[in-house]
């Protein structure tokens, strides 16, 4: 698969069956992570990975069948005490929290798992359930695992390339 076929297979999946996610692919997973770039390398995130009981828990931080079903799901937090901010005061911890999760649900979709990102959840009791400090941010939810059977992927619908690039 080159860059295109994987990021066209990528699509949210909001319906998993109980197939679990390996220790393996989870550690790719991760690894990719990891190599994620970010403003002046500062590497303000922090990836929670929450499975089985303890995402039981979780079940009011996002009330959806996904987070039901979900065999696990990664929260992806940033630190704005450790994040880039730019002379004028600009704060780049969204945008490096952006590029993690997408190395995240690009590696993911690379091993045959499905994803969705998920940023409508309750902040304030996802921050209470991990026990954050005012300074971390939980911003992107990563619920991860297999389709159901017969599950056909969401159709794409694109802007068209014309409408968001300008050749000066
Ligand atoms: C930053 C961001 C936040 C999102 N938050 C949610 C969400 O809270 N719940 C949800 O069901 N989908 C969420 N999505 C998924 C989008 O709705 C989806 O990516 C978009 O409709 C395009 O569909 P596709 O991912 O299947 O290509 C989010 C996507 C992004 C990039």
């Amino acid at each position: 698969m080159n860059l295109l076929e994987l990021i066209t297979k990528r699509y949210s999946e909001r319906r998993y069956s109980s197939q679990q996610v390996t220790d393996d692919d989870l550690s790719y997973i991760l690894s990719c992570a990891n190599m994620a770039p970010s403003a002046v390398n500062k590497q303000p995130w922090h990836i929670y990975v929450i499975r089985g009981e303890k995402l039981l828990q979780f079940g009011d931080v996002y009330r959806r069948e996904t987070f039901k079903e979900a065999p696990l799901c990664l929260v992806v937090t940033g630190n704005h005490a450790q994040s880039w901010h730019r002379s004028d005061g600009k704060d780049h911890c969204d945008i490096d929290i952006a590029i993690v999760s997408d190395h995240i649900i690009m590696a993911a979709t690379e091993r045959g798992i499905n994803t969705c990102w998920v940023c409508n959840f309750d902040v304030p009791l996802c921050k209470s359930l991990l026990q954050l400090s005012d300074d971390e941010e939980p911003m992107v939810l990563i619920p991860m695992g297999y389709a159901l059977p017969g599950t056909q992927p969401n159709p794409k619908k694109r802007k068209d390339l014309n409408d968001i690039v300008t050749y000066l």
